[in-house]
This record gives C-alpha cells, sequence and structure tokens, in this order.
C-alpha cells in the first residue's frame, strides 16, 4: 500500500497539474476563436481536446487517492499578443512549463501508476510543443505571403491608375490646345473641344481621389503634348485616341480584380463610347470636304451630343 505520505504528495501534484491542463485547455480555445484560420483552429481544439483528457487522468487519480479535484483552481492563461506568431510562443512556452513541472514530479514519486500517468502526458505535451512550433512557423509564413502578395497588388494598381491619370492629363491638355487654336476658325468645334477637356478633368479628378484615398503617390509629371491644329486632324487625331482609350479601359477594366479599380474603369469607358460613333464616317476615305464639314457639324453640335446649335 502506498504511504500516506505519498498519496499527499500524489494528489498535491496532481491538483496542481489540474490546474495547469485547466488553463492550457482556457487558453488554446481562446487561441482557436481568435486565430481567423480554419486549419490552425482544428489544430488548437484538438490539442485543446488531448488537455482535456490529460485533466481527466489526473482528476481520476486524485479521486483514486482519496483527494478532491481542484477543478475550481487555475493557473495563469495567457490570451493576447501583437501577433500570431507571439500567440503560438505563449502556447509553445505554456507546454515547455508543463513538461518540466511534470518531469520534475516524474522524480520526486515511486507510485508506478502515477508516474505511467505523468510520462504518457509529457510524452503528449513534447507533440503539443512540435505543433505549436510549426504552426508558429506556418503562420509567419502567411503573414509573410499575404502582405507582400498585398503590398504587389497596390503596387500594381498605383501604377495602373497613375498610368490612367496621365493619360486623361495629356488629353486635357490637347484638347484645351485644340480648343484655343479653334477658337476663332471654328468656335462650335472650340466648345466642344473644351467640354470634352472638362471631361477629361472629371476623370482625372475621380482617379486622384481613389490615389490619394489609397495612400497611393499621385503622378502629375507634365505629359508630352501633340500639338494638332487642323480641324480635320483634331477630329481624326481625337476619333482615333479616343477608339485607342476606350478599348484599354475595357480591357482593363475586365482584367482588374481589384472592384475600386474596375468601377473606376468602367466609369471612364462608358464615358467615351459616345464619341466613338463618329468612327463609321471616319472610316469612309472617300469623304469630301463637305463631308468633313458634315462631320463637324454633326461632331459640335448634331445628335451625337443631344444638343441644339
Ligand atoms: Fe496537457
Ligand atoms: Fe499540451
Amino acid at each position: 500500500m502506498m504511504k500516506d505520505l505519498e498519496r499527499e504528495k500524489i494528489i498535491q501534484y496532481f491538483n496542481y497539474n489540474i490546474s495547469l491542463e485547466h488553463s492550457a485547455i482556457i487558453q488554446y480555445l481562446f487561441h482557436a476563436y481568435t486565430v481567423g484560420e480554419a486549419e490552425t483552429e482544428n489544430e488548437l481544439e484538438e490539442i485543446a481536446r488531448e488537455e482535456m483528457r490529460h485533466l481527466r487522468m489526473f482528476a481520476h487519480k486524485v479521486v483514486e487517492l482519496g483527494g478532491d479535484p481542484a477543478i475550481s483552481e487555475r493557473a495563469a492563461v495567457f490570451l493576447h499578443a501583437p501577433t500570431l506568431e507571439d500567440l503560438m510562443q505563449l502556447n509553445i512556452d505554456a507546454e515547455i512549463m508543463a513538461i518540466n513541472e511534470y518531469s520534475n514530479q516524474l522524480k520526486d514519486i515511486s507510485d508506478e501508476s502515477a508516474k505511467r500517468i505523468l510520462n504518457r502526458v509529457i510524452n503528449d505535451e513534447t507533440a503539443h510543443s512540435k505543433i505549436f512550433q510549426k504552426m508558429k512557423e506556418n503562420l509567419r509564413s502567411m503573414i509573410k505571403d499575404s502582405s507582400s502578395q498585398k503590398e504587389q497588388e497596390r503596387i500594381q494598381i498605383a501604377q495602373l491608375l497613375n498610368e490612367i491619370l496621365q493619360r486623361q492629363y495629356k488629353k486635357i491638355l490637347e484638347e484645351l490646345y485644340q480648343s484655343f487654336i479653334t477658337r476663332f476658325k471654328n468656335p462650335h468645334l472650340s466648345d466642344e473641344l473644351e467640354q470634352k477637356a472638362i471631361d477629361k478633368m472629371k476623370h482625372f479628378g475621380w482617379i486622384a481621389e481613389e490615389l490619394s484615398e489609397k495612400g497611393y503617390e499621385i503622378d502629375v509629371s507634365l505629359p508630352s503634348v501633340e500639338k494638332v491644329k487642323e480641324e480635320k486632324s483634331i477630329i481624326n487625331y481625337n476619333q482615333s485616341e479616343e477608339q485607342k482609350s476606350q478599348e484599354e479601359f475595357l480591357s482593363l477594366s475586365q482584367k482588374a480584380e481589384n472592384p475600386d479599380l474596375r468601377w473606376i474603369l468602367e466609369r471612364i469607358a462608358k464615358r467615351e463610347i459616345h464619341y466613338t460613333d463618329l468612327k463609321k464616317f471616319l472610316d469612309n476615305n472617300n469623304l469630301s470636304e463637305k463631308d468633313y464639314s458634315k462631320i463637324i457639324s454633326a461632331f459640335t453640335v448634331g445628335s451625337l451630343f443631344k444638343r441644339g446649335s
């Protein structure tokens, strides 16, 4: 039979162990709920279940030895950490602390049945500390991957928006130039070009706003401006430019995965569409000067812009 002294010692040790297992269960479950990653969450819950088994083994032994299991006691729990890696380190620390404690107890008792329990639990805790170590490494690489991916996406979006911004900037300057140059030769065309420049200014504003809201640098370096002076050339030039940018915007918006970016590209692309109807006229190579004047008239005061002369 076990000596009273030995029995009291084991009851005391195992009740302390119950409080350690208790705190481990709470800590791991809490972490499982806060970690926000399904695989890690499941693993944490599985480990918490094993700690429940440990608690049960210790409690059964305490009762068997005539003691009162210390179910209302709990050791310290560490619930919060600045990062998920730090959180996993808290669990590694908890396992190492338990392994040390149970190993010391093992040396201090002689009851074989109690020693078997301790050996079994030490074995589990050693496995747990390794699992936590792995989780820590996985979470670290996960964080790295997602942050570098996000950063790359951010840079891509900023570059794309700045390219579009620069394009709008260039068009504003060119159309204002064309508007100024045709001011007296063709006041209607001049007005229309000015309206188009104002449109581009709106686009410029949307894009700049988007860039600034997202904390991107806005590229307002001066674009190269093509000075087109002659009426027919202005029409041709703007026609082909608008066709180009509309196609570009549509294809960009289809490729854009960022919803804000897609929205802004689609919005600009749709505004370019009404200019492209003129393409049909201009594709006809046999246009006379009279036809051109008709086109100019349509371009400036006709139905395309829903404006009366
Ligand atoms: Fe345990
Ligand atoms: Fe454990």
